[in-house]
């Protein structure tokens, strides 16, 4: 990427082949989401509806709702209609400005639908200008079939799950939600150790519903990053500080649910990178927009607009290894460009609710003109 004045430019390089109109607009990085369950099939609305009448979550996920409901339904899709629904969500993120985006498994939980999911994304990023970085998280969840028994499902995860996915190159990360009735710090302890030592960068769901240590635990594990983080303690985030773990606020799920917004000003007082994400997926953070989440990051959890930018670009790009690469705007890194049609980055939360993305540049192709998808 050249940065500098035309003139500088034409003395150096030939003439550019392709002007966009900027005029008017602000260029800023490409969004990097850096957290998202992407390749699932089937909708939760119904779900939705009844907590908007006041049932929480964990009720409507006891009665057979939640993650379980999806699993069911990304289980029983072929993997060319879960590859069309995953093509049709980066269609949007790409319109809504992103360019790079983490995509987790998680809604397979058996070796089958697992692989098919992280297959799927594959297919994806060979298709799509979207880069995408994979995510194996067959520790989303346990199943119903192991509920009896949720230490067996670990010992399959780690037996046959990891192994099968590290055969395939499918991941370049692993993710596990770490909550009360999902699974305890210590079997955390133990599937992160296993995909630490099959090389894969380690991500957390931590603190979400309550404080199980899981801030600290990401701290201990060596975690890249740990997501949600709403009851993290003052001791976890001191932790997460001290061992360098970026924390990524999910304010799409806070403002979905109806729940408490994560404690951005404590994470950042105490020194801890901030990186926003959409979390998109089916029950609890409905979304593709990554200018929705900046919106929220500021009105809801009290990031400022300077602080929520650069939580959507150079700390996301840092969660997934990639900010020597991307998320920011410099000699040397990759033309991963969104110009906006407002005067200022201001805009993106101050005229909140529509979309100001006016073009976006991925890797120096030309991927949405004046609002429009190219053809790739
Ligand atoms: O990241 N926290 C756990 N999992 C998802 C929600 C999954 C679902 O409800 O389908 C999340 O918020
Ligand atoms: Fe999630």
């Amino acid at each position: 990427m050249f940065v500098g004045t035309g003139r500088e430019h034409d003395r150096r390089y030939e003439p550019p082949d392709m002007i966009l109109d900027a005029v008017g607009g602000t260029v800023i990085p490409g969004f990097v989401d850096p957290h998202t369950h992407l390749p699932f099939a089937g909708y939760r609305e119904g779900e939705f509806d009844r907590r908007l009448a006041g049932e929480s979550y964990s009720q409507i996920a006891g009665s057979g709702g939640g993650i379980v409901a999806t699993v069911a339904a990304t289980r029983r899709a072929t993997s060319s209609e879960l590859l069309q629904l995953t093509l049709h969500r980066l269609d949007r993120q790409l319109l809504c400005g992103t360019t790079t985006t983490e995509a987790k498994s998680g809604y397979g939980l058996n070796l089958e639908t697992e692989i098919k999911q992280l297959q799927v994304l594959r297919e994806a990023g060979q298709r799509h200008p979207v880069e995408i970085v994979p995510t194996a998280m067959p520790a989303h969840e346990v199943p119903e079939e192991w509920r009896h028994d949720p230490d067996g499902y670990v010992d399959v995860v780690v037996r046959e799950i990891y192994p099968a996915i590290a055969a395939g190159c499918l991941a370049e990360q692993v993710d596990v939600f770490c909550e009360r009735g999902v699974f305890t710090p210590d079997q955390t302890r133990r599937l992160l150790a296993d995909a630490k030592h099959l090389g894969w960068r380690i991500h957390l769901h931590a603190d979400e519903l309550c404080d199980l240590g899981g801030a600290s635990l990401a701290a201990e594990t060596g975690a890249a990053a740990a997501s949600h983080l709403l009851h993290a303690s003052h001791e976890g985030i001191a932790a997460m500080a001290q061992a360098g773990v970026i924390a990524i606020a999910l304010p799409g799920v806070s403002f979905f649910l109806r729940d408490r917004f994560a404690p951005v000003r404590d994470l950042v007082k105490a020194g801890v990178p901030v990186a926003v994400a959409t979390d998109c997926n089916p029950g609890s953070s409905h979304t593709e927009s990554m200018p929705a989440v900046i919106a929220l990051a500021c009105l809801g959890a009290g990031l400022s607009s300077e602080e929520a930018l650069v939580a959507a670009t150079l700390n996301a790009a840092a969660a997934l290894g990639r900010a020597d690469r991307l998320g920011s705007i410099e000699v040397g890194k990759q033309a991963d460009l969104v110009v906006l049609d407002a005067p200022s980055p201001k805009h993106l939360v101050y005229h909140f609710g529509v979309n100001l993305v006016r073009h976006v540049v991925k890797a120096g192709e030309i991927v949405v003109r004046d609002g429009a998808l190219q053809p790739h």
